[in-house]
């Protein structure tokens, strides 16, 4: 046994006659195992309610308002008042983008004068969708699927879609050749009669 060239890393003691060696763990396994020790102390200084990390969830609600912001920065109806789409009813800039765009892309269903086809008629005093500059506005960016009404929001420029929005306020009150057979509900009436309802 004393010529056992391993007799140097024999522990000293002894169980039921078994020795064993003193087999260190190789130093790359062992420096891992000290940064892990390292690294969870950082971790827990970065948890959420003990140390000054946000979380997941933070991370969560952060990337979601990013995502909102975004959403918002491409919707066309973001910031857009009624006066907006008014006032893109007289400029005559805006006018005649929204009245070539009403032409080029909308005639087909409402007509050129806007008395209605497949659409309804965009002359009178009924309205499936309300007939407030918003309402129209809304109605042509995010369309009406179930009923033929295409979304125009993604097609259209903002811009573009203003100019149009503000192009349908000119048309209330005008003469089409073959007005379409009213829809919707009388709005001019409703207002007079009664006060409109809170979500008008
Ligand atoms: C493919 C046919 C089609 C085209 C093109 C079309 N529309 Fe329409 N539009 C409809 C139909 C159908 C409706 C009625 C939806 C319903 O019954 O709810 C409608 C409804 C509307 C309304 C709401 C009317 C109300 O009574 O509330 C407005 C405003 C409108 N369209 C504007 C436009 C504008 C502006 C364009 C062009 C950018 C356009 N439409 C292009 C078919 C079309």
């Amino acid at each position: 046994m004393s010529a056992d060239p391993n007799q140097d890393r024999l522990l000293d003691h002894e169980y039921d006659g078994i020795k064993e060696y003193d087999n260190p763990m190789p130093r790359w396994w062992l420096a891992t195992f000290w940064i892990t020790i390292a690294f969870s102390i950082l971790y827990v200084l970065n948890v959420p309610g003990i140390g000054n990390g946000k979380g997941r969830i933070a991370d969560y609600e952060a990337e979601m308002a990013k995502a909102a912001a975004l959403a918002a920065r491409n919707d066309p109806m973001n910031g857009l008042t009624n006066e907006t789409i008014v006032a893109a009813s007289t400029d005559p800039a805006q006018r005649a983008l929204g009245s070539s765009t009403f032409a080029t892309i909308c005639s087909s269903c409402h007509l050129a004068d806007g008395g209605g086809l497949i659409g309804p008629n965009l002359t009178d005093a009924y309205w499936l969708h309300g007939d407030k500059p918003l309402e129209i506005m809304k109605t042509i960016t995010e369309g009406v699927a179930a009923k033929g009404m295409p979304p125009w929001g993604k097609t259209l420029k903002p811009q573009q879609l203003v100019a149009v929005a503000g192009y349908v306020l000119t048309l209330k009150g005008t003469t089409p050749k073959a007005p379409k057979a009213p829809q919707g509900i009388n709005l001019d009436s409703v207002a007079t009669a009664a006060p409109p309802p809170a979500t008008r």
